[in-house]
């Protein structure tokens, strides 16, 4: 059997709450606290924040304000704000308040893919090219995500080949990063190895990030586990906010301040000052009307 690498010196943050948080939240949350929050984090030493989602208003209504959102935002030099776009529409929105980088997002489910973009894998995967001719053109920078990596809510088991042909398709497209999703958050640590080391079979693993739910509490084993294969960028959402619209039982995103503080805790450098992002993920939860999701902000709070 092959020894597990290292683990990464060091290891970035993609904060993922101002978007796949909160395009799951029922309640409104108004522009100028989503603008807020997003300056907060950029405040932490985080170095890539996604900030909003270009899709159609119809399907996701939570984040019809993204325009406003990100011309609202410091943008502070050196950190990153990418933005959902799933077509030349978005794509058009998001260069007009000038988005610098982008992500376009598929899954390795035809049933998923259907529910969330009405398109199938090859037409979703169509329909970005002249996204990524563009993006190229302009210089934008393009991440991809292949979601239901580990499990799909209406299909069930997804072949793991499945999951490598779209993370293959996506880098051969132009991707500078590919995030591996477990929307529904089912995936278990051994799985989830399986699984990251058969697409590091195909695509660099520089180029891999992984994106866990903890709908069933293994997002930090999982995230563990995909370190001990060289994985060095990690999706999380501050507070653990997060879910899916289009996935029946997706909750939340492992919460960033859990992951920082694991990442610490396992001496590797994410530039991220956990006090600060802790109390932004109380903050959140507060504007919210709950309790932080993050076990070590509940713990900091109480120190
Ligand atoms: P469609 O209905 O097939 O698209 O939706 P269409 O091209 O027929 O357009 C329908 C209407 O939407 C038209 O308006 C378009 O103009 C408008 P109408 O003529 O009816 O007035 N429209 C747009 N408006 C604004 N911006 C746009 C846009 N595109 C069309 N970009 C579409 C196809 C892809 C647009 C739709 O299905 C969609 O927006 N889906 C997004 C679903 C979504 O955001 N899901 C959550 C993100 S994925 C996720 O969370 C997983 C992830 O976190 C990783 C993981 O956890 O696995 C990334
Ligand atoms: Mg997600």
């Amino acid at each position: 059997m092959s020894q597990p690498l290292p683990y990464p010196a060091s290891v970035r943050i993609v904060e993922v709450g101002p978007r796949d948080g909160l395009q799951n939240e029922k309640a409104q949350i108004a522009t100028a606290d989503k603008i807020a929050l997003i300056d907060r984090l950029s405040a932490t030493g985080l170095r890539s924040i996604e900030a909003t989602s270009f899709v159609s208003p119809k399907w996701v209504p939570q984040l019809a304000d993204a325009a406003e959102v990100f011309s609202g935002i410091q943008r502070k030099p050196g950190v990153h704000y990418p933005v959902l776009v799933p077509n030349e529409q978005g794509y058009e929105r998001a260069r007009a308040v000038g988005v610098e980088e982008i992500a376009v997002f598929t899954a390795a489910s035809e049933a998923f893919n259907r529910t969330n973009i009405n398109a199938s894998i090859d037409e979703s995967l169509q329909r970005f090219a002249p996204v990524m001719a563009r993006a190229k053109a302009d210089g934008v920078a393009v991440r991809g995500y292949v979601s239901t990596v580990l499990g799909c809510p209406y299909q069930g088991e997804v072949p793991v080949r499945d999951v490598v042909r779209v993370a293959r398709a996506l880098h051969e497209m132009g991707c500078y990063e590919i995030s591996l999703g477990d929307t529904i958050g089912v995936g278990t640590p051994g799985k989830a190895r399986a699984m990251f080391k058969a697409v590091a079979s195909e695509v660099p693993v520089a180029a891999l990030a992984v994106h866990f739910h903890d709908t069933y509490g293994q997002a930090l084993s999982n995230i563990l586990s995909c370190l001990e294969e060289g994985v060095a960028v990690v999706d999380s959402a501050v507070s653990g906010t997060g879910g899916c619209p289009y996935a029946k039982g997706a909750s939340g995103n492992v919460a960033s301040e859990d992951v920082v503080y694991m990442l610490h805790g396992l001496g590797i450098h994410t530039g991220v000052d956990l006090p600060a992002l802790a109390e932004t993920g109380r903050w959140l939860a507060a504007l919210l009307g709950r309790e932080t999701g993050s076990k070590v902000g509940k713990a900091l709070a109480a120190a």
